[in-house]
């Protein structure tokens, strides 16, 4: 008997997080739904079962070193084995963020949440994702994180907000996606970097213009990379996202 696939998805209480959970949970895997509030955590778990899929809560704040050391031991005590880390919570750190005026707690907000959050979190779950036969780690970042992008058009029309805080985080959160490849190339991890395109979710006020179960695509193909797939990558629906 093949064993059940097991993932984890942070900030799955909401938006892309909860679709990336429903669409791993639809191919019949045991999804952890990672949420730092125990109600919205609850509701989410709920109506994922409801929808068929084995889910199981992860109470999970990933700036807290105390609640992401609970949440790997929690995962070790369920049978101490992680296939799938998808790193998916993110915030912006509040709006605007002109660099000439920014608020510097909003800077600190989406580099302790978007950057050292990963960081934190793939830490603690390496060593149950090194006893996954296949095991896959994906970021989801975003194409406002892309150099190549953001430099292309001064028109924020064509590249979104000038900000100071949310778009670097995601330039390094793929810096950081790099140099985990790089450090774990001879071993079976992939590991990714997934831009979900623009999404209606909380984060930007629903003026995405596609829906969350669309952003959720690109992180379930990377959740579901063959062996042997790409790693240090930044992809999107349509392929290579240029750094
Ligand atoms: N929406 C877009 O257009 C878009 C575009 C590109 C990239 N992305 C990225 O996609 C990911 C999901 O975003 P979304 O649009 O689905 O946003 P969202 O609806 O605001 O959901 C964000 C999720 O992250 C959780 N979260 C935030 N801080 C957390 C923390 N410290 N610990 C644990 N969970 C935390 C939130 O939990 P709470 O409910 O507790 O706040 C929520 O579940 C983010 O990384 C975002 O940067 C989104």
């Amino acid at each position: 008997m093949t064993e059940q696939t097991i993932a984890l998805v942070t900030g799955a209480n909401k938006g892309i997080g909860y679709e990336i959970a429903a669409g791993l949970g639809a191919l019949g895997w045991s999804v952890g739904v990672g949420a730092r509030d125990d109600e919205r955590r609850e509701a989410a778990v709920e109506k994922l079962r409801a929808a068929g899929v084995d889910a199981f809560g992860v109470p999970l704040d990933v700036t807290d070193d105390a609640s992401v050391a609970a949440a790997a031991r929690l995962l070790e005590e369920r049978g101490g084995r992680l296939d799938v880390l998808v790193n998916n919570a993110g915030v912006t750190g509040g709006m605007p963020q002109h660099p000439t005026t920014v608020d510097l707690r909003s800077v600190r907000t989406a580099v302790e949440t978007n950057v050292i959050g990963v960081i934190r979190v793939t830490n603690a779950m390496l060593p149950l994702l090194r006893r996954s036969a296949s095991p896959r780690i994906v970021n989801m970042s975003s194409s406002v994180g892309s150099l190549t992008r953001q430099t292309a058009s001064p028109d924020e029309r064509v590249t979104g907000p000038i900000s100071v805080a949310y778009s670097p985080s995601k330039t390094m959160l793929n810096a950081v996606t790099v140099q985990y490849a790089k450090e774990l190339r001879d071993t079976n991890i992939l590991i990714n970097a997934g831009c979900p395109g623009y999404c209606a979710t909380d984060l930007n006020g629903f003026r995405g213009f596609r829906t969350p179960e669309q952003g959720a695509a690109i992180g379930i193909q990377l959740a579901t990379l063959p062996d042997g797939g790409p790693t240090g990558g930044f992809f999107e629906d349509a392929g290579v996202v240029p750094w």
